[in-house]
């Protein structure tokens, strides 16, 4: 049974952001759409999130006793982590200690923050498919896994990274030194350990959003909502849609993958599976146990978009997964090195039919920094990528 308070009084409801971007501003409207109390943090301060909130902080959400001291203060019933990069091993103490409940769980933030864990998890305990993998801590282990059956291509990840950071593939025996060296300066924590992967030559790859929600007997149950085809550069998601048409064994077959390792996270919450499809097979790349970037276009094609649906089943609310119209999103960068810039021409770019735009508010912006997004929807998913990505290309960057 959920009671939700009155925010800014004793019986408010409180929900603490570790992460306050793009995607944790949109989980915070929904949750204030429901009157909940939320407070925002992120490392810096004015981050999206912090514009939308009750209150906000800027700290070093790595450091454990910073956070500690934080979450002592604040008091919130429920920790929703936005990022990777958190002092995952304080958070478990902290659910252990019964001071607050972390979603979806501590120990899945503890998993997914390092590749490894989650890889492990997936491949070796659930049996689910993944591409071949190996990890390597020096120049020479990395030449030898790929030697010993990872082969050509292969890409080079730090353990510890996101968002394609220290990321690169290996065509030849002469980059192997070159993707050490970069995955080694683009890692989160130093410790030189990297992750190396056969590259899997797929049709297309995928995020299944899958909720873990109380249904009405309040058993937490598994949706899912309908499959995102994305495309990425660089590590990065440029451009998402939805429906990606599926083969309907690879759709089974990426809903059973989805179920087998979120029910193994457990919790309540959304998730983001990112998965590889080649014709009906189904390879299990990462999972997020949060909103996922390319989930954005649910924005405009489903009743409850993502953020909505982390609100409601880490509230422990009802779901709907339904799909209301198909469309498409496009990423705007911000391709300037500059604090407080302007966006010009946004009336051209919302007079393409049928779309919208979500400007981020960053304080500051940089060349390939995630500045904005494009949404377009309509019937065809053909049809809504051009648009979205018409719009995005509409925005035009200035020095503010
Ligand atoms: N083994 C692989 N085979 C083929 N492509 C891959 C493989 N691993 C990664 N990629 C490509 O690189 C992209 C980014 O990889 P991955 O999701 O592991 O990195 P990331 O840094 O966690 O990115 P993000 O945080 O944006 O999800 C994938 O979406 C996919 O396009
Ligand atoms: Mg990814």
């Amino acid at each position: 049974m959920t009671r939700i308070g009155t925010p800014l009084s004793p019986s408010a409801t409180r929900v603490m952001l570790l992460g306050s971007g793009e995607l944790g501003k949109e989980v915070i409207i929904a949750l204030q759409r429901l009157g909940v109390e939320v407070i925002a943090v992120d490392r810096y301060p004015n981050a999206p999130g912090h514009q939308v909130a009750h209150r906000f902080h800027a700290i070093n959400m790595a450091d454990p006793k910073t956070l500690r001291e934080l979450v002592e203060r604040e008091r919130p019933a429920l920790i929703v982590p936005e990022i990777e990069a958190i002092a995952t091993d304080e958070l478990a103490r902290i659910e252990a200690d019964g001071l607050a409940e972390v979603i979806p769980t501590a120990r899945a933030t503890q998993l997914t923050m390092n590749r490894e864990g989650i890889r492990r998890l997936a491949a070796e305990e659930l049996g689910v498919s993944t591409s071949r993998y190996a990890f390597a801590e020096s120049l020479q282990e990395l030449q030898a896994a790929i030697d010993a059956g990872i082969g050509y291509p292969c890409i080079v990840k730090p353990v510890m990274s996101s968002s394609g950071k220290g990321q690169s593939t290996i065509e030849g025996p002469a980059d192997v030194q070159t993707a050490w060296d970069y995955a080694k300066s683009g890692g989160r924590v130093d410790r030189g350990r990297v992750i190396v992967e056969e590259m899997i030559q797929f049709d297309y790859e995928i995020t299944l959003l899958t909720v873990r929600a109380l249904n009405e007997k309040g058993v937490v149950e598994t949706y899912f909502c309908d499959p995102i085809g994305h495309r990425q550069v660089k590590g990065d998601y440029v451009e998402s849609w939805q429906p990606q048409p599926m083969n309907m064994s690879a759709l089974q077959e990426s809903q059973d993958i989805a179920r087998a390792v979120t029910g193994s996270l457990g919790g309540r919450g959304l998730f983001g599976v990112e998965l590889f499809v080649k014709g009906e097979q189904v390879w299990f790349s990462e999972v997020s146990p949060r909103p996922h970037d390319t989930g954005m276009v649910t924005m405009t094609t489903q009743w409850q978009n993502e953020f909505e649906l982390h609100a409601r089943a880490i509230l422990g609310l009802p779901v709907s997964t339904e799909l209301r119209n198909p469309g498409a999103s496009a990423v705007i960068y911000g391709q300037l090195e500059e604090k407080g810039i302007a966006f010009e021409n946004v009336d051209a770019a919302m007079r393409v039919p049928r779309t919208e735009l979500r400007l981020f508010g960053k304080p500051e912006s940089f060349t390939r920094r995630r500045m904005g997004v494009a949404l377009a929807y309509g019937e065809d998913i053909h049809e809504c990528r051009d648009r979205a990505k018409r719009a995005a290309a509409l925005v035009k960057p200035v020095k503010g």
